[in-house]
């Protein structure tokens, strides 16, 4: 394709036509300037294909057979960069086999609260998870000449108002928590499109937002794909052009494109504005018409790779010995879910599944001891003591009880929120009834984000199984009868009640605005920060073995003197490396974490924040040394001051562990190299900053010896108190308390700009 000169060829109305979508799914083709039209679909974890109901918004369950993976929650929880990657390159042959150019995903939003509807489609309360799984599962669908559609860009992280709520938030946090993992997975993987997210951001509509889709996505971070809104996120779509928001989806019906013609035509829109959009199009349209491959979406074989992800993501949360469990023991299955799973979440991503798979229909596989009762149903919360009276009497004659829990279809979805943490009524209520048998009870969990879990003491072990995709009960039953080892960990955190979350008292919104009041600290960074119980923790996750740590060793990067080791220079970074070995009888999986403490006290921070993870798999007595490298942005905050990542010179601990809880190692390092930050020199400066910046001291201890006189006749012999009470007076303070005019306080900003200015 000549793109410049097909642009050149184009009038202005096809150009408007191109600029927005020609139905639900497709772009305009323009057959005079010979640009085909493309598809796309939703996803992420499998193919949403709508084929014959392509205007009908409304028909969400119609579309192809597909495939459908693990949703993104149970992914997360694999925290296996490969597992996302391969996914990806499977999820792209199947988009190549039904011509689709596009797969809107992966949905990125950070996990601010256990209620958002949407959950189960996101990735994490980490955006260092999220960044890190998105690019790798991007690059995987990539590598098959197929793009996709990073969204939700950006903090849509509640249903309720999503089309309208502003999220009012600090740009620290947005750069820290909200936009990081964006960050991570543009400069990783390159997206070839992003879809802007319906709210609005700081009063800005992200459809239409400068700062966010040029200033920070373009400039910045290097994006050179395609924005498009999401479906029906365009409020103004003159202002989105000129923002930087290239295809409007699905289109207006040809009411915008009026807009944009008479916007050019009256000099409102800049014709090299409309052209950049029709520009980052075209190369779109290009890189999927011109490197088509050959696919097939072989089904069968996609679905056995759907149950082998979802076995990397189960999460053994508690375990006392009740599992694995063995072909000789008796055996109930309990609940709605044990034949019907809940395996995906409702909305866009709904995917119409080719095989769905419980753990009922393949019981005769693993034992021929297992029996099943229903209690409660898998669609609703429904109370029937007779059902419950059935389980109660099938589960006197086995050995153990496994319950099938979870949240129905209506609990969590798009959009809309959950209104609270807890499972139906009629689970928690059988479950306690079956703890008064006095047998051990497992508890087996669908759901897409947390819930709260009353009966926790009594019950012997829990796995949580998230929305699973379609191949679920084979995977579930895997687990449980041991035939795969528990690999999975927690990227969010299970507080113990909904109150404890720390978005608890801004959720989801006030007056049309999305209060983000807790700022930086959400998940872990605020419950580990506080010291709160909580009922498993991020990155929590057992295995039927057990894994031991040891030789936690830091060393800088080349190019900086090894014997100085546990200094690291701020411009060079560090390798981290720890030994894991599996000392106990069966082969098993662990996800080492590490996260960063910064001791520096230069700004508030969460106690710590994880900066590396990875997966390996160790035989028994075998033992690996895991790595990982760290640089200038493992220590970093955003500081809104420099407008730029910044991290103090100091003390930094470097810690590896299970889970945020269970560091097994840790060790304090030094950085340096780095620069202080400068104090803003006005008349507000306080003298504290003046004494505490190097450049500064040595002229302020000067001065306020001289102008102090009134406290002490030396700065040296003054009283603890009183120095304290100095530290935050801001200079013009003295006009009240010491001897300084105006003209003196104008000569002494004066001064101090001056050394400020000093190489
Ligand atoms: C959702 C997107 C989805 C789009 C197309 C929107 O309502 O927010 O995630 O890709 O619809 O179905």
């Amino acid at each position: 394709m000549d793109i410049q000169k097909i642009i050149s060829e184009m009038t202005l109305e096809e150009k408007a036509l191109l600029v927005s979508g020609h139905d639900m799914w497709t772009t305009d083709a323009i057959d005079r300037v010979g640009i085909p039209s493309i598809f796309m679909s939703d996803g992420p974890h499998g193919l949403r294909k709508q084929e014959n109901n392509q205007n009908n918004e409304t028909a969400i369950n119609d579309s192809i057979d597909a495939v459908c993976f693990p949703t993104a929650c149970a992914t997360a929880a694999s925290f296996d960069r490969e597992l996302m990657y391969q996914m990806g390159v499977d999820l792209g042959k199947e988009c190549q086999a039904v011509d689709v150019s596009t797969i809107l995903g992966p949905a990125i939003n950070i996990k601010r609260s256990p209620l958002c509807g949407r959950n189960f489609e996101y990735v994490s309360e980490d955006p260092f998870v999220a960044g890190e799984l998105s690019a790798a599962y991007i690059n995987g669908v990539q590598s098959k000449n197929v793009g996709t559609s990073l969204k939700h860009f950006a903090t849509n992280s509640q249903e309720t108002e999503r089309m309208y709520a502003d999220s009012i938030v600090d740009e620290r946090t947005l750069r820290e928590i909200y936009l990081s993992a964006f960050e991570t997975a543009v400069k990783k993987a390159k997206p070839w499109t992003i879809m802007a997210s319906y709210n609005r951001i700081n009063g800005e509509y992200s459809s239409e937002n400068k700062w966010l889709l040029k200033d920070v996505l373009r400039d910045e971070w290097g994006f050179d794909g395609v924005v498009m809104s999401d479906w029906g996120a365009v409020s103004n779509r003159v202002k989105g052009i000129a923002a930087g928001m290239d295809l409007e989806m699905p289109g207006s019906r040809g009411v915008n494109d009026k807009q944009i013609i008479d916007a050019v035509n009256n000099g409102d829109l800049s014709q090299e504005d409309l052209d950049e959009a029709v520009k980052n199009i075209l190369k779109w349209i290009e890189k999927f018409v011109e490197n088509r491959q050959e696919e097939v979406f072989d089904r069968d074989i996609d679905h056995e790779k759907a149950v082998r992800a979802e076995e990397e993501c189960i999460v053994l949360l508690k375990n006392e010995k009740a599992l694995p469990l063995s072909s000789d023991e008796k055996i109930v299955l309990i609940g709605g879910f044990a034949e019907t799973p809940r395996f995906q979440g409702g909305g866009s991503s709904h995917i119409n599944a080719h095989n769905v798979v419980s753990a009922l229909s393949i019981k005769e596989k693993y034992s021929d001891k297992i029996t099943y009762a229903m209690g409660f149903p898998y669609d609703k919360d429904e109370s029937d003591e007779k059902a419950f009276a059935e389980a109660v009497a099938v589960a006197k004659d086995a050995d153990k009880i496994v319950v099938f829990a979870g949240l129905p279809d209506v609990f969590e979805s798009e959009a809309y929120d959950r209104t609270h943490m807890r499972l139906p009524k009629s689970q928690n209520i059988l479950i306690d009834r079956l703890l008064e048998l006095g047998k051990p009870v497992i508890v087996v969990l669908h759901n897409g984000s947390p819930v709260e879990m009353p009966w926790i003491e009594g019950v012997s072990s829990v796995v949580e199984a998230y929305l699973g995709g379609e191949g679920v009960g084979e995977a579930v039953m895997n687990i449980l009868y041991g035939k795969v080892n528990p690999s999975g960990k927690l990227a969010e955190t299970f507080p113990i009640k909904l109150e404890d979350n720390p978005s608890y008292l801004n959720f989801p919104v006030a007056r049309h605005k999305v209060n983000y009041a807790e700022g930086v600290f959400v998940g872990y960074r605020y419950y580990d920060t506080k010291k709160m119980d909580v009922l498993f923790p991020f990155g929590h996750g057992l295995s039927y073995t057990e894994f031991e740590y040891s030789n936690l060793v830091i060393k800088p990067y080349e190019g900086v003197d090894a014997s100085d080791w546990d200094i690291i220079g701020i411009n060079s970074g560090a390798t981290v490396s720890v030994d894991v070995k599996n000392v106990g009888d069966r082969t098993g999986k662990e996800i080492v974490q590490l996260y960063i403490s910064d001791k520096t006290g230069v700004t508030n921070r969460p106690i710590h924040e994880l900066k590396g993870f990875e997966k390996v798999e160790l035989a028994p007595g075998e033992t690996k040394t895991v790595t990982f490298e760290l640089d200038k942005r493992s220590f970093a905050w955003y500081s809104v001051e420099l407008s730029d990542w910044y991290a103090a010179d100091g003390k930094y601990v470097v810690e590896v562990g299970k889970s945020s809880r269970d560091i097994q190692l840790s060790e304090e390092i030094e950085i340096s190299g780095s620069f202080q930050l400068p104090p803003i020199i006005d008349e507000d400066v306080q003298l504290g900053e003046l004494l505490a910046y190097k450049k500064t001291r040595a002229f302020t201890k000067e001065m306020f010896a001289r102008s102090a006189t009134q406290f002490s006749s030396k700065e040296d012999e003054l009283d603890e108190m009183t120095k304290a009470m100095l530290e935050y007076m801001p200079l013009r303070t003295f006009r009240s308390f010491g001897e300084l005019d105006n003209d003196k306080l104008a000569e002494i900003l004066a001064e101090y700009r001056r050394i400020m200015d000093e190489d």
